[in-house]
């Protein structure tokens, strides 16, 4: 859900049939011309294409991929934490099949944070998200630390190799994926 690289093709081992959903249903057409330039046609034909909004979804599925979508969704200065409970309790709840898995990965906060928002980083109030910042998963994973594209490689990669240092210490993570499971 709310594709634009889209991870589709890497769900196709894992399920008869794909849903590659977007919130603009406009971005649909491009997703799907690449999948078929890119994939086999047995492959591309498995993949289904919707309009859906995280936030008031239509359908039940076994397996929903949230990739850099929460903290679009859940902005710092229009969302709580509970707001993004909410979301999370109700795809769990009303949007998996029993057995079903909900997996999330965002982006996270990292020792870098502060210096990063000090200096604009984060005006659009895209949602950094802490550790413990999610409703308790069934799993969660963090991933190493953040790097700075436009800065310079040479900045980028001091920052980068402080924040390697650090943030473990730190208890930040720079990517939380989590997994939660309908039981
Ligand atoms: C940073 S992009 C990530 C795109 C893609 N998942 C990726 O990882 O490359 C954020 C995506 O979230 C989608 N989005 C924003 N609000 C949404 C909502 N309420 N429901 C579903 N998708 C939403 C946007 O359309 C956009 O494609």
């Amino acid at each position: 859900m709310g594709a634009k690289s889209s991870l589709a093709p890497l769900l196709l081992p894992l399920a008869e049939q794909v849903e590659c959903s977007a919130l603009d249903p406009a971005a649909l057409p491009l997703i799907r011309a690449r999948h078929v330039r890119l994939l086999p046609p047995d492959q591309a034909r498995r993949i289904h294409y919707s309009r859906q909004d995280v936030r008031n979804l239509h359908g039940r599925w076994d397996l929903i991929v949230l990739k850099s979508v929460l903290g679009g969704v859940h902005r710092a200065h229009d969302s709580t934490p509970a707001d993004l409970g909410a979301t999370l309790s109700d795809i769990v709840h009303n949007h998996l099949e029993t057995g079903g898995w909900l997996i999330t990965l965002d982006n996270g906060r990292t020792v870098l944070e502060p210096l990063l928002a000090r200096f604009g980083a984060r005006r659009n109030g895209w949602r950094f998200f802490r550790r413990g910042g999610f409703l308790p998963a069934d799993a969660c994973y963090g991933f190493g630390a953040t790097r700075l594209g436009r800065l310079g490689r040479l900045v980028d990669d001091a920052l980068y190799g402080i924040d390697c240092l650090l943030t473990p210490f730190l208890g930040c993570t720079a990517g939380p994926c989590t997994f939660y499971c309908r039981f």
